[in-house]
């Protein structure tokens, strides 16, 4: 081959070269032109392999051009590789490109419950009178809700709690109450313990019911345990709960596992006795129901009621923050609405 037509040769692949380069529009697509003409088996390579087909007084000069075409194209290669390069950089910077002038999304915190912040309440009310904080199932078994507080089958104040009931000898407690019997039958005494749970009941929902809603249980049991102890522990526990001004009242009351037993009043803090519409015009506000534990269930849960007396009281959870927050329907305490939350 003569040294003309392998330097046409030449500026044919370098042109070739340069409009494929140019018309590169990825890195990939590059490597491609670098393998198809300066690979092991490339045009360039092809011709380099043809000097030996040169006369021997061209074979510098030829090898020269096939070097500067390579140089060329090598140059070419580069200077695209870079631009496509730089071009990928700039856009990802401008997809990534923040605003740091956009008002920060604010992490949705969310409120106490009310539910909470009253058992809270309560229970360091009676913690600072020395009482433990304990729990029992919710599941339980008929004999802890009914038989070991007095309440046999057939025993009509069964009916008055409507139970939902696993089989016949399991229910969702329709108390906290049952606590009571699985601490006493623990045998560890003195006693003196609140038992916070959830409590089931078949009832409609209403602005005053829920099928599920919750209890304090209270249990003092001791030597020489009275009503006096009682009424006193109960009238401390209102002043504290709802203000040093409150009144107490006890009426007389019927619970098969207290005898006696009392439902206690506290006088309307909103209107301080007067009568008003948050007390019905009253001036008292119905708030627990309380007694002394009947000797019964002492026997039953294996306490020797010679020996031992105490007290009891159940209050409702969701009652005591209706009245403290001054809500009006019990619905709004089970629908998790932040707007609602928030208040408290
Ligand atoms: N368990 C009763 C109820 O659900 C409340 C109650 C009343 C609990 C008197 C007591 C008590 O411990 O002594 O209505």
């Amino acid at each position: 081959m003569s040294e003309v037509s392998i330097k046409e040769k030449l500026q044919a692949i370098l042109a070739d070269a340069c409009s494929k380069i140019d018309n590169s529009d990825a890195l990939d697509k590059l490597n491609e032109v670098r393998v198809s003409v300066l690979g092991k088996k490339g045009e360039l390579t092809t011709v380099l392999k043809g000097m030996k087909d040169v006369a021997p007084e061209d074979r510098p000069k030829v090898g020269q051009m096939v070097n500067e075409a390579r140089s060329e194209i090598e140059a070419r290669l580069d200077a695209a590789k870079k631009r496509m390069e730089e071009e990928e950089r700039a856009k990802k910077l401008q997809e990534e490109v923040i605003d740091v002038t956009l008002p920060a999304r604010k992490a949705n915190v969310g409120h106490r419950h009310p539910n909470t912040i009253a058992l809270e309440e309560v229970e360091r009310i009676f913690v600072g009178m020395g009482y433990e904080v304990v729990e029992g199932p919710e599941v339980e078994y008929d004999l802890y809700n009914f038989e070991k507080l007095n309440i046999p089958k057939n025993h009509p104040a069964k009916d008055e709690q409507d139970t939902f009931y696993i089989n016949n000898e399991i229910v969702l407690r329709t108390q906290t109450s049952p606590v009571q019997a699985r601490v006493m039958e623990q045998g560890k005494l003195p006693i003196r313990m609140i038992a916070p749970g959830r409590v089931f009941r078949s009832d409609e929902v209403d602005a005053t019911h829920s099928p599920s809603f919750h209890q304090i249980e209270g249990l003092v049991v001791d030597k020489h345990i009275t009503f006096s102890d009682l009424k006193g522990t109960l009238a401390e526990f209102a002043r504290e709960l709802f203000g040093p001004d409150t009144k107490t009242k006890f009426r007389p009351h019927h619970f098969p596992f207290t005898e006696p037993s009392a439902e206690m009043d506290v006088s309307c803090f909103k209107c301080g006795g007067k009568g008003c519409r948050f007390c019905k015009g009253s001036g008292w506000i119905e708030i627990l129901g309380c007694g002394m534990v009947h000797p019964h269930v002492f026997e039953m849960c294996g306490i020797d009621p010679d020996e031992y007396t105490g007290f009891a009281f159940g209050v409702g959870l969701e009652r005591i923050a209706l009245l403290k927050y001054e809500i009006d329907d019990m619905r709004l305490l089970y629908e998790n609405d932040d707007r609602f939350l928030r208040q408290f």
